[in-house]
């Protein structure tokens, strides 16, 4: 099997890696070394956000690294209180400032906003993909008739949904309809929040691969070609989660396993300013 740093999924142009490093609470310099750590390590996809107040230890710790820029893959989230037009695009610099990058690889509105038209929002973002800010763009948290609605009106391709997702929650709605319009899936919180690591029949699925259930929950999600952005602040982790790419799931252990989603699996309760509820 390929490394894990060769593994990416397709959507629109866009090679996104499987694996890359959620970054949602790392802060100051504990941010900046996991990021260095993980790219050393053979990472090479980062997800930030403007609101994770932490771009600029993101951008610090690819410079540590001493990986070249086009080797990763730098994801970042515009704020829904920013998608007015001229609001967005100033948004988007600043993130560029912060990261010094002259480009990200990913721009995604990171929460839909009910308050602002996707009409005004997303033709806007397809504005900054064209002057060069973001080689490429797409969304996060949009339910399914979101993206209906998305893939209408953006004049440039939508390359993935990010969305909660681990073997606690079914997404198959979601990931059906972005796979109808050839968008990947990126999945967040794909750990639970650390919730799969005591999970009983994780844990003896993974026994006979001599994996972890942590590991095997991510290898799930990666198996049907599923991005995941596992975060850690402990660099021994870090290897953990990247080791995924050397063993495999029969179909009975991915049926298995599949059952374990519920209602109530949900980790992320929040919704920003009323923005649509999932089914
Ligand atoms: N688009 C959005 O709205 C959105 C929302 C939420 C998250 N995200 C993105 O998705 C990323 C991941 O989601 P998340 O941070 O919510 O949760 P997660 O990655 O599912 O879980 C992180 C938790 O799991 C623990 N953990 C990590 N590796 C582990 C291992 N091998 N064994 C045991 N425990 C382990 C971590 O603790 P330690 O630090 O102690 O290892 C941390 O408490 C975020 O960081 C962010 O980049 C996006």
């Amino acid at each position: 099997m390929a490394a894990a740093e060769t593994q990416v999924v397709e959507a629109h142009g866009a090679r996104i890696p499987l694996v890359g490093l959620g970054t949602w609470d790392l802060r100051g310099r504990t941010c900046a070394r996991v990021v260095e750590q993980a790219l050393r390590l053979g990472y090479r996809h980062v997800d930030t956000a403007e609101m994770y107040d932490n771009e600029r230890e993101v951008g610090e710790g690819l410079r540590a690294s001493g990986v070249k820029r086009d080797q990763v893959f730098i994801t970042t989230k515009i704020w829904p209180s920013h998608f007015a037009p001229r609001e967005l695009e100033r948004s988007a610099k600043e993130s560029l400032v912060r990261l010094r990058l002259s480009e990200v690889d990913l721009l995604l509105l990171h929460w839909p906003n009910p308050n602002i038209p996707l009409s005004e929002t997303l033709p806007a973002l397809c504005k900054l993909k064209r002057m060069g800010l973001a080689r490429h763009i797409g969304v996060s948290n949009f339910t399914v008739a979101l993206i209906e609605e998305a893939v209408k009106i953006a004049a440039e391709p939508l390359v993935c949904d990010q969305i909660e997702m681990h073997v606690f929650l079914d997404q198959s709605k979601v990931v059906a309809a972005c796979r109808r319009h050839g968008m990947a899936v990126v999945a967040y919180s794909p750990i639970a929040r650390g919730g799969v690591k005591n999970d009983q029949v994780l844990a003896r699925i993974g026994k006979p691969h001599g994996r972890s259930a942590v590991q095997v929950s991510l290898r799930f999600l990666v198996q049907q070609g599923i991005v995941v952005i596992p975060r850690t602040s402990r660099v021994e982790r870090l290897s953990e989660n990247l080791a995924i790419f050397d063993f495999a799931l029969s179909d009975a252990e991915m049926a298995e396993i599949a059952t374990l989603a519920h209602r109530g699996g949900r980790v992320v309760n929040y919704s920003y300013s009323g923005s649509p509820k999932w089914d």
